[in-house]
């Protein structure tokens, strides 16, 4: 059977972009109303719906909503690429083991929301990307599938971040397809 897919980011969007120009996207979310991502979505056909959480009473509500369009549109898989919001309760228990996540180094290694500049400044000789699914802590759930990136002597931040995100761009569409996500 075919998976659905919803993408969330909350940002620039460049893992939303390589996913979608791949794979049939449902919809993108974005919970800012100024993210270029919207515009990336807009660029590329993509259906896309913005709320903030301070729109609504308290993040049960806003992921209530969230549920809500995700059941509407029939999602079995949720991927978030960039959505800096911890993924809470009413979400969580409404679809887990059916949210996934990127993480920009090689998990356990530097989890939280630098894991590049951590990296970078605890001076490893190599990082990584991971895919994991999402549970309720930061960057914690099951591992799905990782990667090395290596840090070079001549890597200034830039680059090696560049070499990072290039690995992104690779492994979730690997994944996805190892999920049963159909290609376009
Ligand atoms: C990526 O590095 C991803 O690993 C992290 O946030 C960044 C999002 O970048 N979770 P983009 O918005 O996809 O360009």
């Amino acid at each position: 059977m075919t998976k659905k897919i919803a993408v969330f980011a909350s940002g620039n969007g460049s893992n939303f972009q390589v996913i979608a120009e791949q794979f049939p996207v449902a919809f993108l979310f974005s919970d800012k109303r100024e993210a270029y991502v919207l515009e990336r979505a807009e660029n590329l056909g993509v259906t896309s719906y913005t709320f903030e959480l301070k729109d609504f009473a308290d993040k049960a509500a806003y992921e209530t909503a969230l549920v809500d369009l995700l059941n509407q549109n029939q999602i079995d898989l949720v991927v978030l690429a960039g959505y800096m919001k911890i993924v809470g309760p009413t979400l969580l228990s409404a679809y887990e083991g059916r949210i996934i996540n990127i993480h920009p180094a090689y998990l356990p290694e530097f989890p939280g929301a630098h894991g590049i500049e951590d990296a970078w400044e605890a001076g490893v000789a190599e990082s990584g990307v991971t895919v994991h699914y999402v549970d309720a802590g930061v960057d914690t759930g099951q591992i799905i599938k990782q990667v090395r990136v290596p840090r070079l002597p001549e890597d200034t931040l830039e680059t090696f971040e560049a070499r990072i995100h290039e690995a992104e761009y690779a492994l979730y569409p690997e994944v996805l397809r190892e999920s049963r996500v159909v290609k376009k």
